[in-house]
């Protein structure tokens, strides 16, 4: 568990500009009065997730600043990471933009879980990959523990799509000390307890094979475990679980906008659908691979046919005719 203290220089500024002193604090801030003294003087650390909420209301700052998570952050080593995720390619054009949603979704501790939600080939496992290295980059910015897993192929081979395989690795990684669950609902509890002891990083790719299709029950989670883990997961935890999948998940939409967020993932742009062309070896002049890259709606695999395609057949070049493409 991560200790955390609060940021006492920082309380103590945002105090001075609000003009209130350190007694008008302790004693309107709604927090038991000898639970906020041990926490000031620092004899209490780690303090409690609704301690903390309501301390920051008071002073109406995020709570990411009234901790000091800063040293705790860098503080703390990664104990362990194993992850399963698909292979992308080596190369990430532009999801600048997406980059810095996952950043601020890591930082904030009260953002639970934040799934990415678009078709398949649209790019979804291409940026948690990304990011993911980034954060390997910056020494995994306070993650303690770091899963992942794809679902992917596992829905493509089995007819009845399961999550056991998911399970199994999973409660070997996070230590499970117990004999088998009684139930799949109390599996998914228990993962979810043993997430909750460090703050982790759980990336969960490609679930869809778990869900419902479009229908009536559109995006809800067949798999009982699972359900449990993502609301568990979505309602508390310290750490952040990201979930990729072609369709939203129904079970968590109760917490939509408050502890998760969803990523709509689009098409790329012009200016990214251009540069993607270009690294896949395709010349021409920019406003050709733009228009090019607009007609396939900014879809990466697309592109990525597209632009082998072209390759292969026009020697690279994607003039003239590529305006044939155009909306047909
Ligand atoms: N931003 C990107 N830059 C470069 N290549 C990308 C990008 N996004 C996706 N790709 C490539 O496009 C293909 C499909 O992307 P993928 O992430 O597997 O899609 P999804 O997970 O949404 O089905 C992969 O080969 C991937 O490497
Ligand atoms: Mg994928």
């Amino acid at each position: 568990m991560i200790e955390r203290h609060l940021n006492i220089p920082k309380i103590a500024q945002r105090l001075s500009q609000l003009n209130l002193t350190l007694e008008d604090f302790k004693a309107n801030v709604g927090v038991d009065r000898r639970t906020i003294e041990r926490l000031i003087s620092g004899k209490t650390t780690t303090p409690q997730r609704e301690t903390v909420r309501i301390i920051a209301e008071f002073l109406d700052l995020p709570v990411h600043e009234i901790l000091a998570l800063g040293e705790a952050d860098t503080a703390v080593p990664l104990s362990e990471q194993e992850l399963y995720l698909p292979m992308t390619g080596a190369y990430c054009v532009g999801r600048e933009r997406e980059i810095e949603q996952l950043d601020r979704a890591w930082s904030d501790r009260k953002l639970n879980l934040f799934s990415i939600v678009a078709m398949g080939g649209a790019g979804k496992s291409a940026l948690v990959n990304r990011w993911v290295g980034m954060l390997a980059q910056d020494g995994w910015r306070g993650a303690e523990r770091v899963f992942g897993w794809t679902f992917h192929s596992q829905g493509m081979r089995d007819t009845v799509a399961s999550a056991d395989a998911f399970f199994d690795a999973a409660l070997r990684f996070f230590g499970n000390a117990e004999p088998g669950a009684k139930t799949a609902w109390d599996k998914g509890k228990r993962l979810a307890h043993l997430v909750r002891q460090q703050r982790t990083l759980l990336l969960l790719d490609g679930i869809e094979p778990l869900q419902e299709p479009p229908g009536p029950k559109a995006g809800q989670i067949k798999d009982a475990a699972l359900a449990a883990l993502l609301q568990s997961l979505a309602s508390q935890q310290p750490g952040l679980c990201v979930v990729t999948t072609r369709i939203g998940v129904a079970d968590i939409d109760a917490w939509h906008s408050t502890t998760a967020e969803v990523l709509n993932l689009q098409g790329f742009s012009d200016d990214a659908g251009a540069e993607f062309l270009q690294v896949l070896g395709v010349q021409g002049p920019v406003a050709e691979r733009r228009a090019a890259s607009r007609t396939f709606g900014g879809h990466v695999l697309a592109l990525q046919l597209l632009g082998a395609y072209l390759k292969e057949t026009r020697g690279g070049g994607c003039q003239p005719p590529l305006r044939d493409y155009h909306a047909r």
